[in-house]
């Protein structure tokens, strides 16, 4: 298949997950070009976990089509698909609280595509992480954490990261320190795809975002163009 410019680099449609008869999401379509940060919001429960999840190969039984890069990846292994590019920061970090720093971020390292970005580049990116890189996880304070699960992302050389609530429990500035990470990692020419609870900063840092709603797209735009108020209506369903 031949790949244009302007073709996604990660194309959803009608996707849907179930858990036995339960629709957590419905009849989804999302996209995300190369370099571009999509936010996802939505309420507790909407389905965004799910959502990232599935992309990845995880969690629920999925119907519909994931494509990345050109190809259906939608009945991959989730080693495949983190090999070929994609990688999910979970809600709630899930790193080995006894392995040292270092050792959570060789686990990234080990299942990704190898290229890309070395254990010293994130170090760069994360001078913190280069303190402690003896220490383990468990240790290590809130933020930290989510520095560490960021960086094993990165260390899996993604062209696409899915990051799960990393603000979820963090103080206002470490928040910041984190979006700026963010950032920093964008200009790089990953592409994010950003779930989050916080609807301004999911907004602010986006250049497209999708509201879900009880599993379903309510609402897709981009932030500067849309007003608040039609986006908390789509936000709550009333
Ligand atoms: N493993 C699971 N088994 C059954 N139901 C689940 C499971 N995970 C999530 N759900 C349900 O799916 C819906 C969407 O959950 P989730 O994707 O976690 O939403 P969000 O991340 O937006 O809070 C919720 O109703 C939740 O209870
Ligand atoms: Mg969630």
């Amino acid at each position: 298949m031949v790949i244009t410019p302007s073709a996604p680099l990660l194309a959803v449609e009608k996707l849907s997950v179930f858990y036995d008869q339960f629709r957590a999401v419905d009849s989804v379509d999302l996209t995300v070009t190369p370099g571009e940060i999509v936010s996802i919001i939505g309420a507790n429960g909407a389905g965004k976990s799910s959502f990232l999840k599935a992309i990845v190969g995880q969690g629920g039984r999925v119907a519909g089509s994931i494509r990345f890069d050109g190809q259906d990846i939608a009945a991959w292994p989730t080693s495949r698909i983190v090999g070929a590019g994609i990688a999910l920061v979970p809600e709630g970090r899930r790193l080995f609280p006894t392995l040292t720093v270092e050792e959570n971020l060789r686990l990234g390292w080990d299942v990704g595509r190898r290229g890309g970005m070395t254990a010293e580049e994130v170090f760069d990116l994360f001078p913190m992480l280069r303190e402690k890189r003896r220490v383990p996880a468990g240790q290590l304070s809130g933020g930290q954490q989510q520095m560490v699960a960021l960086g094993r992302a990165l260390l899996s050389d993604p062209r696409l990261m899915l990051c799960d609530e990393i603000s979820l429990g963090l103080a206002p500035a470490i928040v910041n320190d984190l979006y700026a990470l963010l950032e920093k990692i964008n200009r790089r020419g990953i592409g994010i795809v950003l779930v989050e609870q916080d609807i301004s900063r999911a907004l602010n840092v986006a250049h497209r975002f999708y509201c879900f709603l009880e599993g379903r797209v309510s609402l897709a735009g981009v932030p500067r163009a849309t007003g608040r108020e039609t986006v908390m209506k789509h936000y709550f369903g009333s």
